[in-house]
């Protein structure tokens, strides 16, 4: 069963309890926190104090998605909040074995994530110990931007590339997600869709997760 993850960077920051509300009640399946620090991104979003009263307010798991420098700083504070998956880019560990057995001895689920630019061969050698591999599909730092079309062609190769080390990787896809590229994505193997924009801010937010979901079922 694909899951869909909506991507609180697309939400009302002046009604975040609200927005909690329908979310809870929802089809969707975890909510996607995107730290962003200024440094490694081009953008700042937000930060612990405001995701520890989104992760009291939020009944379904967390994927904190880290787009900083030095992620692994932050295990601790993760771990904190509750997060089910701590997501972190390759592009931002020097030492990612040593990041992921961490994320893992913290009790959470290890998500690597690369760049559209980041080849997925970098991973392949860590594949068996990753839970989940999250492909950019927009270049990180914004929300509502195009989709980048090559990366279809990169979730089939990871795909084929998952099959071929045995590993259980989920594959996660991020940015430009909506009606139109999700069948696509779908058809391409993909396992969990971030989407901001698709789902928050629209009218009735919970029937886009109805209708991403029905538009990405095999
Ligand atoms: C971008 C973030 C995304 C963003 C996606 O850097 O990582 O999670 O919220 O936004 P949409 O779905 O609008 O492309
Ligand atoms: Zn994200």
């Amino acid at each position: 069963m694909n899951m869909i993850a909506p991507s609180l960077l697309a939400a009302d920051f002046g009604n975040l309890e609200r927005e909690m509300q329908w979310f809870n009640t929802s089809e969707a399946d975890w909510l996607h926190l995107d730290v962003m620090d200024g440094v490694f991104v081009p953008n700042i979003s937000f930060g612990f104090p405001v995701m520890q009263r989104v992760a009291q307010l939020c009944r379904k798991p967390l994927d904190v998605h880290l787009m900083t420098v030095q992620p692994e700083k932050f295990i601790g504070p993760v771990r904190d909040l509750g997060a089910a998956v701590m997501n972190v880019h390759q592009e931002a560990c020097t030492h990612l074995h040593r990041t992921v057995q961490q994320i893992h001895q913290a009790g959470m689920k290890a998500a690597v994530t690369l760049c559209p630019s980041t080849p997925i061969s970098t991973l392949e050698d860590i594949l068996p110990d990753l839970d989940v591999v999250m492909l950019m599909t927009v270049n990180p730092g914004f929300g509502g931007q195009k989709f980048i079309e090559h990366s279809l062609d990169k979730v089939r190769r990871l795909r084929q590339m998952i099959a071929r080390t045995g590993s259980h990787a989920l594959i996660e896809v991020d940015g430009g997600v909506n009606r139109q590229t999700a069948p696509q994505l779908a058809a391409a193997g993909v396992d969990v869709y971030v989407a901001g924009s698709a789902v928050f801010g629209k009218a009735d937010p919970a029937a886009e997760v109805v209708e991403l979901k029905r538009l990405t079922q095999a």
